[in-house]
């Protein structure tokens, strides 16, 4: 990989720097105050085309050469962003066909960032004239690391329904189907006598009086994603004429449904994240843990970079909530054990001006006499003492399959039910293995996975017949296999697998369904043993091979299965019927939910993890080191820890003390 490690001495630390905010004054003090917090890369100029071509043609460079000046004399890296992301005000009066339109047909105001067209050939020669220029000044400037193109691919502009959008849509349609007859079988347009006579006649899922083609939908949300990945490649093609260091864009695992980011996952050189927690969510950190090993899981495995976190509150959400002591140590350390090499963020200094005045940063509007400025250096030097973690792996015996195309089709329209979400039963069975400290891979569900223990398919609604050959394979030779309801339902253009329900699994899972039964809103149906309640789904499952583990006991299903289990070849199959819930370590939830049926399953599958710790403790090993998290607001002991604390130095022989909120750091211990 071109250039890799970014930073060869250790974790990156630092965040976006937008110098052009503030007289060249404060530049000075920004550098020392970098330095004083252990900053040692900074994403810079990600929003600066307007600086540095004001007008189209012309070009001022003067600023960015003092600011990459100023950076090296003081140690300190550039992660150089080309600013594509916010067109200058210029372009978009001079090109109005690249302005962007939504699925209703207005056309979207300026005055902000991201509004152009994906599809716009001048937004295409704009955007690789300025990043060939700053590719060619730059690439050899001792102070630039690294590449940042653009900035969140596809966040605020996923679609453009234009005409121009409409033209590069059929004839990425021609490409696939090569013909209409094909098109028109993909998608059903016999259904409502909707068939088309040339690729002419195609309209773009503009607003429709009623449900509409679901392959159309569908596909217009692939070519929207090669729309995005065509403008990345272009400006990332462009500066590796010029440097051979790392170029990357900035995801947003997994708060981005509209990018695929298995697609995208191979374009760049190091795969680079930004994640901000939900502060309206009290388990906001076990998302995070979900977006890390996604994001973890997108790189192959590979070290991955944290482009983006908060210190603290974010200015977009209903409620900005700031981050509670400690919130944010564990937050950084977090997205480091499983497998981050930076701790960065969005942004070094307060802004006085525009959309995010209220947004935390590095160096908050209260300056340094704050507790956040000195979380900030701590967190800083903490990080200079973990350097030895860098480039190392974690590994997972248990991986959950998610699929982008399943979570867009899933949640098209006219669906059996609302409470049918992707994320719902994703997060569900992923918060289930985070209770019970077991760390998860994610995989395309046509991935190799043969390493595995453990293979949980929580949502795959869209399953390819190829997809369901490859889990039967992976049973057959001895894995073990959970599935929840309503997964291998359709196939690719989201027409229904033959035969009853759900066609490619039926006999991996040795069971088919009859007719789903989906529960009323907040209704639940008991299941027998244990206490054990269903939500949302229920449905009527015929044996054909497989066994009950657990009936429903009432509702629309019951006495008959609602839990299954499927011996086939080496390997077994399980499938779940209804939604369980994550069970919490309480006396009251103990055994009433997901753990309940997850837990023997673990066992069986032979997957290691640490018995008799709460739930609030998280644990993750990555390489030597095991990092203890401790969400709760007690002290935990965690046994089976011999090794050297990398924060305090402290030797730990057979057990080490978490403090409430705290996070211990163990190098070269013995295996929990
Ligand atoms: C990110 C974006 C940043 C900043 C941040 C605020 O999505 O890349 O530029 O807007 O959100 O939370």
């Amino acid at each position: 990989m071109p250039g890799y490690p970014v930073l060869p001495e250790g974790i990156a630390y630092g965040g976006d720097y937008n110098p052009e905010q503030w007289p060249e004054e404060v530049w000075h003090d920004d550098v020392r105050l970098m330095r004083e917090a252990g900053v040692n890369l900074v994403s810079l100029g990600i929003f600066n085309w307007s600086l540095l071509e004001p007008a189209e043609g012309v070009y001022d460079f003067g600023g960015l050469d003092r600011v990459l000046d100023l950076l090296h004399a003081s140690g300190i890296r550039a992660d150089l962003a080309t600013p594509t992301s916010s067109p200058p005000v210029w372009f978009r009066r001079r090109h109005p066909g690249s302005r962007l339109v939504d699925r209703e047909g207005h056309v979207i105001a300026g005055g902000s960032r991201h509004s152009f067209c994906p599809s716009s050939p001048e937004y295409a020669a704009a955007s690789a004239r300025i990043a060939e220029r700053l590719a060619a000044r730059y690439a050899g400037h001792p102070a630039v690391a690294m590449w940042h193109v653009h900035n969140e691919y596809g966040w605020a502009n996923p679609h453009c329904y234009c005409e121009t959008s409409a033209g590069a849509f059929r004839d990425w349609l021609r490409e696939r189907h090569g013909d209409v007859a094909a098109l028109n079988a993909a998608w059903g347009t016999i259904f409502w006598g909707l068939t088309y006579g040339s690729f002419d006649e195609v309209e773009p899922p503009r607003i429709a009086p009623a449900g509409q083609l679901t392959g159309l939908q569908l596909d217009f949300m692939r070519f929207s994603v090669d729309a995005h990945l065509a403008n990345f490649r272009r400006e990332r093609d462009v500066i590796r004429r010029f440097s051979d260091l790392p170029v990357t864009t900035n995801f947003m695992i997994p708060n981005c449904k509209p990018m695929d980011y298995w697609r995208w996952a191979g374009e760049v050189d190091v795969v680079s994240n930004d994640h901000y927690l939900d502060a309206g969510r009290a388990d906001s950190h076990i998302e995070l843990a979900m977006a890390a090993d996604l994001t973890r899981s997108v790189a192959g495995g590979a070290p991955w970079m944290l482009m983006e976190h908060s210190t603290g509150a974010v200015n977009w959400q209903p409620r900005n909530l700031a981050k509670r002591p400690g919130e944010m140590r564990r937050n950084s350390l977090a997205h480091v054990a499983r497998g981050s090499d930076s701790v960065l963020f969005f942004q070094w200094r307060a802004s006085r001006y525009g959309a995010e005045k209220f947004h935390s940063a590095m160096l908050p509007h209260a300056g340094t006499d704050s507790d956040l400025w000195r979380d900030v250096v701590d967190l800083g030097a903490d990080l200079g003492r973990l350097a030895g973690v860098r480039g190392s792996r974690v590994e997972a015996e248990v991986a959950l399959v998610w699929d982008w195309e399943s979570y867009w089709a899933l949640e098209l329209e006219w669906r059996p039910s609302v409470d049918l979400r992707f994320r719902e039963r994703m997060e569900a069975f992923y918060e289930a293995l985070w209770r019970e400290h077991v760390t998860v891979d994610f995989v395309h569900p046509s991935a190799d996975i043969s390493r595995y223990r453990l293979v949980v398919v929580p949502s795959s609604y869209l399953l390819t017949e190829e997809s369901a050959k490859n889990l039967h394979r992976y049973v057959e030779t001895g894995g073990h296999l959970v599935v929840s309801y309503f997964s291998g339902i359709v196939d690719a253009d989201d027409t229904i697998h033959p035969g009853p329900y759900p066609g490619v699994l039926r006999e991996v899972l040795g069971l088919s369904v009859e007719e789903f039964h989906p529960l009323r809103e907040n209704e639940s149906v008991p299941l027998d043993g244990e206490g054990l309640t269903g939500r949302i789904w229920s449905e009527r499952v015929r044996l054909a091979g497989a066994r009950a583990v657990r009936n429903f006991a009432g509702g629309p299903d019951a006495a008959h299965p609602a839990v299954t289990c499927h011996g086939l070849g080496a390997g077994t199959a399980w499938y779940v019927a209804t939604a369980l819930d994550p069970d919490r370590d309480t006396d009251a939830d103990a055994g009433r939910g997901l753990r309940g049926i997850l837990g023997p399953v673990l066992d069986r599958a032979g997957v290691s993890r640490p018995r008799d710790l709460p739930d609030t403790l998280e644990l993750v090993r990555r390489g030597d080191y095991v990092f203890l998290i401790n969400h709760g607001d007690q002290p935990v002991t965690v046994p089976g820890m011999s090794g050297t604390g990398v924060f305090d130095g402290a030797e730990y022989a057979g057990s080490a003390t978490v403090p409430p909120g705290g996070v211990t750091v163990v190098r070269s211990a013995g295996r929990a």
